[in-house]
């Protein structure tokens, strides 16, 4: 089929219970979502897929879950309270605030979203004729503004104006690792190379609010650094890179809809930094970014903290602050691109099916149950083989409407196997096992249906 449309995207989110709008009752919140019931058990599949593969496989890699609220020298140690901005601009006839380097990409000028300040307002003044505001379609703006994307908070503060004393939602989960850098070292066993990988909640005031979960204000990361030699570090990095990149193949991504961006524009203290973008519906755009991050961070948090955050190597006594690689992933950004992969739209019957193809492991239902009847020589099979079915994978019972249409709703779902259980069980002791691509449809007796699902699903 064509590549899917955001609409049918946004649409069966709905339709389904993958993805709300957070307070919709109230009209909504800007780029905030909430994920419902299979969203959640579609991101948590992808947080545990991303877990399995960057800490449990691995004995150079240990996990971490740090505090969403830091003390406030940390965002500034770490260059946020001063430099973690997007240029801003507003439209002098309607007033709705754009991101100047969106303005450019519009008229196909690829702003790299990690240029200087500088660079970006050249750009804009030299490109400011071909340039409309995306809601009024007029071409007056006021001057480039770096607006701050820390979300500030008054935690803690109980007297005056807090906006003068602000603490923060962090901005990205990564400084929470650098913080207890030294704590992990001392606590564990690790020895460098060595990384910390964390899941967690990030926050960010963009002034732009489009293209669904792509950029929201609440988000989730997936964030490992990779603490390396100061030699080795171009190494360890190449290795990230291709790590990395099969990942995502090994997911079941379609190689053709992944590419690497390199970034040109790189902050002061970086060495290289690729993107790994995914083909979504809008075009190419960031999924994951892979930085060589040299010792600035932990650097910076030695200096402003006043401890020593370096590293003796235990052979050879050689004192350093080790540099780091940086993979860093969004949670949601993921998300959809597994919906986007997934979807498919076939004619079976001179009828849509509407099919997520998910790899077995991420979607949020593995297998359902559903009897053809509700009479009594069904339901005493389904009924406990639905229970068998719960203590081994997240499933469903379904006894409601036609067959055809249960097949259906689990269709759109993604789930890759429905069990029906027919007039005929009560003789033969057999279910009918249905795979969701193929469609084809397997006989198998009632005792051998864990053993079969596992050899078919490999978990
Ligand atoms: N620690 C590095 C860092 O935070 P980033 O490129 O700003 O780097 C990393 O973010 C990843 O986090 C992105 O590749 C993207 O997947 C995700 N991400 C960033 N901003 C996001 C937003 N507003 N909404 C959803 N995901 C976002």
């Amino acid at each position: 089929m064509e590549k899917v449309t955001m609409d049918s995207l946004v649409s069966l989110c709905k339709r389904r219970g993958f993805v709300f709008p957070s307070s919709e009752i109230y009209g909504g919140f800007a780029a905030i979502y909430d994920y419902g019931p299979y969203g959640v058990e579609l991101a948590s599949n992808i947080k545990a897929e991303w877990w399995r593969h960057m800490v449990q496989f691995r004995d150079d890699i240990v996990g971490l879950d740090s505090s969403i609220f830091t003390h406030p020298k940390v965002w500034e140690a770490s260059g946020h309270v001063k430099g973690f901005s997007d240029p801003l601009t507003e439209c002098k006839n309607c007033h709705v605030r754009s991101r100047v380097d969106h303005l450019l990409e519009e008229v196909g000028i690829q702003a790299d979203e990690k240029m200087s300040e500088s660079m970006i307002n050249e750009l804009f003044a030299e490109n400011l004729d071909k340039i409309t505001c995306p809601k009024c379609g007029k071409n007056k703006f006021t001057e480039v503004k770096k607006f701050n994307l820390l979300v500030q908070t008054n935690l803690g503060n109980f007297t005056g104006d807090w906006t003068k004393d602000p603490t923060y939602l962090r901005g990205e989960t990564c400084q929470g690792i650098y913080i207890n850098f030294k704590n992990v070292l001392d606590s564990t066993r690790v020895k460098v190379p060595f990384g910390i990988a964390q899941i967690g909640k990030a926050f960010r005031n963009e002034i732009t609010a489009r293209q669904f979960i792509f950029r929201k204000r609440e988000f989730e990361q997936m964030e490992m650094q990779y603490f390396v030699h100061p030699k080795k570090d171009m190494e360890e990095y190449e290795k990230w890179r291709e790590y990395r990149f099969q990942y995502y193949v090994d997911l079941g991504i379609k190689k053709e809809n992944l590419r690497w961006h390199k970034h040109e524009n790189l902050v002061f203290y970086a060495k290289e930094a690729y993107d790994i973008e995914y083909h979504f519906p809008f075009g190419f755009k960031e999924l994951e970014g892979i930085h060589a991050r040299g010792n600035y961070d932990l650097t910076q948090h030695s200096t402003h903290s006043g401890k020593d955050l370096s590293y003796i190597d235990p052979v050879s006594q050689e004192k350093y602050i080790p540099h780091v690689v940086e993979t860093s992933a969004g949670v949601d950004r993921n998300f959809l691109m597994c919906l986007s992969d997934a979807y498919n739209e076939e004619i079976v019957n001179d009828e849509t099916r509407v099919v997520l193809k998910f790899n077995p492991r991420l979607s949020p239902i593995k297998v359902a149950v559903l009897p053809l009847s509700k009479k009594e020589p069904i339901l005493k099979y389904a009924e406990p083989l639905a229970m068998d079915l719960r203590k081994l994978y997240r499933s469903e019972y379904d006894e409601t409407q036609s067959i055809g249409k249960r097949y259906r709703r689990q269709d759109e779902i993604g789930t890759p196997f429905c069990i029906t259980i027919d007039f005929e069980t009560e003789n033969d002791k057999k279910v009918t096992i249905r795979e969701r691509d193929s469609m084809q449809q397997d006989r198998i007796a009632l005792d051998q249906v864990s053993t079969y699902l596992h050899d078919k699903l490999g978990f």
